[in-house]
């Protein structure tokens, strides 16, 4: 069956800004395809909460959203959530979900010196999840997991226009770059959907140059993929991107601009 000419919608799902990297591919990939970006804001750090608190709070966004709009797939684009709930999502809700996971498969084939580097919020840092993802692809490398306390917020700080320390920038990334029996960090894993929004300053943070793996694309293209999407329809590139917050404070100027910049027109509270 082909699903040419059928237009989608799909949220794009994080804790705040974050799955805005995700949001930025689907719309190079799918220009036609519409984004219902959904910023669990009021629970943000999601890197600081309890595995059945993400959860519960992911679940209750899920449900409060698909109840509103005609939803056709979700991206869980926040590593700390989807480490931990899309079992609980697939079995309590029937449209398709894709999560984002650290990308350290690719990070261990990508590496020439065998020493490579995960850079995640401590949620997770600390799953099973990750641990087993180490294990099963990188059990022949070196690898150094970096819990970042700071990242996802600083993240934050720079999209809404505010100035960041370099120096804070250079005191959560260091620990993941380090020597090794004489070879040194060469790929680094970005676990966390903020961090590529900000590679800029973390290249220029990096004592020296490696490969930082934003799974953005592969996500994406595994999106595109479950849809069966066809590509867009000659000359039809009509989408409509909106953006959704849990925390009013998430109308504030400096926020409202970040999402108008980042091509969504209308923001509104989901409230939960
Ligand atoms: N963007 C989220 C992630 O990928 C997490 C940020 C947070 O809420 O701590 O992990």
């Amino acid at each position: 069956m082909t699903n040419a000419g059928k237009s989608y919608n799909v949220c794009v799902f994080d804790s705040g800004l974050g799955g805005l990297s995700v949001a930025r591919e689907l719309r190079q990939q799918a220009p036609d395809i519409s984004i219902t970006y959904c910023a669990d804001n009021a629970g943000f750090p999601y890197g600081n909460l309890l595995p059945d608190e993400i959860i519960e709070r992911t679940s209750k966004v899920v449900s409060v959203l698909i109840a509103r709009e005609q939803i056709d797939a979700i991206v869980i684009a926040c590593n700390t959530a989807s480490t931990v709930v899309m079992g609980a999502l697939r079995s309590r809700f029937s449209l398709p979900f894709v999560g984002v996971v650290p990308a350290v498969k690719p990070a261990a084939e990508m590496t020439r010196t065998g020493t490579i580097s995960i850079l995640a919020t401590p949620g997770t840092i600390e799953r099973d999840y990750t641990r087993n993802l180490i294990e099963q692809f990188a059990g022949d490398c070196h690898v150094t997991a970096v819990a970042c306390h700071q990242l996802a917020h600083l993240c934050e700080v720079h999209l809404s226009g505010q100035p960041v320390e370099h120096a804070d920038i250079i005191l959560e990334i260091s620990p993941a770059f380090v020597e090794h029996d004489g070879s040194r960090t060469d790929t680094v894993v970005l676990g966390c959907t903020h961090y590529p929004l900000v590679l800029e300053m973390l290249e220029r943070a990096s004592p020296w140059p490696v490969w930082f793996i934003n799974p953005s694309a592969a996500v994406v293209r595994r999106l595109l993929d479950v849809l069966n999407y066809q590509g867009p329809v000659k000359e039809a590139i009509n989408s409509t991107n909106r953006a959704c917050l849990t925390d009013s404070k998430g109308l504030d100027p400096a926020l409202s601009a970040v999402f108008l910049r980042e091509g969504f027109q209308n923001l509104t509270i989901l409230s939960l």
